[in-house]
């Protein structure tokens, strides 16, 4: 722009300009070189201040840096709200009853540094639900460490979570922190918290209650500030039942606990996340499927989901990346295993002056039949949660 121009002050206009938009590239030109009017435009947010005549080499790479940095701060703001939904609730869909409680419970106990509990089958989205709670807590800024207690050797579990002293183990090297420790202010998440050895129970409990502890062959005790979530596919109290997992740790670990609901109870959950999942893999795979038509729909509302999330995520991705066009997708669509569900199933005899509680009687035994006496897998096929299925199996003497 130019000082001096007609109907406005150049300078007010690059105050107005950079109000409206703090991004903005502007390039003051003068025709004098005036000391205190190029501090004055640099003061104000211009990216360069030039004197006439003008140079244009020098103005173009002026404005195409300046277009740069434009494009990269667009993209810093971009990534950071996908860290968000990343990381965040967002990224945790439903609408289900079970759902919805799991979050406004996880949205209650985030600010707090209670140790969470996290129990569920596999793919039910427990590492998920941690992460919601660290990023949902004043200690968001700070790490989130993800330890995987059935990933690591027993030999090794020690050293990764409480550090060693140098030299102590054979082959390490470097710092000897632990993830104690460098989860220190943040959250720390023990995934399958289950496997983790009786041994190393005794330590992680002592741990809790001082916060404190040493490095495998130190004899320093180190303090940490770290919280606590902890994540079990085992029923940990039948693990404690069993003599396999500590009942004061298990206690101490469940002060809150948080219950992950089969997918194949909240069937209703699986229309936002089958749209949710077409929309990410149309972006990541560069497809354009338009949904699922509701014959789709209506099949894998009554798979019974024994992967749960992860299984129907995976699914939708096989699906999705086999696509071609705008078109939904259609049962042709389908893998063959959820396609078979409906040829397999045995036909039912039906007569008029039979009454409906006995066709439901005959339509349930043979679902339960068919489904292995599997109740939660029938009530999925049923399309009913498994508390009406059980009380339908009493009413009509089936249990
Ligand atoms: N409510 C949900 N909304 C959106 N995505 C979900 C939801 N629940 C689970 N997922 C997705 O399903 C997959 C499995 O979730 P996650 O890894 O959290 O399950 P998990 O319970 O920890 O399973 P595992 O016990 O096998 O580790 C992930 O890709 C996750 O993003
Ligand atoms: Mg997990």
């Amino acid at each position: 722009m130019e000082l001096r121009v007609q109907r406005i002050d150049g300078m007010s206009l690059l105050r107005r300009a950079r109000e409206k938009n703090p991004g903005v590239c502007a390039v003051v030109i003068a025709g004098t070189a005036d000391i205190a009017q190029a501090v004055e435009a640099m003061r104000q947010g211009a990216a360069d201040f030039q004197v006439k005549p003008l140079n244009h080499e020098k103005l173009l790479t002026v404005l195409r840096h300046g277009l740069e940095h434009q494009a990269l701060a667009a993209r810093v703001v971009e990534m950071e709200s996908q860290l968000d939904e990343r990381f965040g609730f967002e990224r945790l869909t439903g609408r289900s009853r079970a759902i919805v409680r799991v979050m406004e419970q996880v949205r209650h106990i985030a600010a707090t540094r209670a140790t969470v509990l996290i129990e569920g089958e596999t793919g039910t989205g427990k590492g998920l639900v941690a992460q919601a709670i660290h990023q949902n807590s004043p200690r968001k800024g700070e790490r989130f460490v993800w330890v995987n207690c059935g990933a690591l050797a027993e030999g090794v579990i020690e050293g990764e979570l409480f550090g060693h002293e140098r030299g102590e183990l054979a082959g390490s090297s470097g710092s000897g922190r632990g993830r104690f420790e460098l989860a220190d202010g943040g959250t720390l998440f023990l995934d399958e918290i289950g496997e983790l050895p009786p041994a190393i129970q005794v330590k992680l409990l002592r741990a809790m209650q001082d916060r404190s502890f040493e490095r495998v062959g130190g004899t320093e005790t180190i303090r940490t500030d770290v919280r606590l979530v902890a994540a079990t596919s085992r029923d940990l109290a039948a693990e404690v039942g069993a003599g396999r997992f500590r009942e004061d740790l298990f206690c101490r670990l469940g002060v809150v606990r948080i219950q992950m609901p089969p997918l194949r109870e909240r069937p209703e959950d699986i229309p936002l996340l089958v749209e949710r999942f077409v929309r990410e893999f149309n972006r990541e795979h560069g497809r354009r499927v338009a949904g699922v038509t509701r014959g789709v729909l209506d099949r894998l509302m009554r798979h019974p989901w024994p992967g749960n999330v992860r299984e129907l995520r995976n699914t939708v991705e096989g699906m999705a990346v086999f696509a071609r066009g705008r078109r939904a997708l259609d049962l042709s669509d389908l893998p063959d295993r959820l396609r078979e569900v409906e040829s397999a199933g045995e036909k039912l005899e039906l007569r008029v002056g039979m009454t409906v509680d006995e066709a439901e009687r005959r339509l349930i035994a043979a679902t339960l039949r068919h489904a292995g006496n599997d109740k939660p897998r029938a009530a999925a096929m049923l399309g009913i949660g498994l508390r009406t299925l059980y009380r339908k199996l009493r009413r009509y003497s089936l249990d």
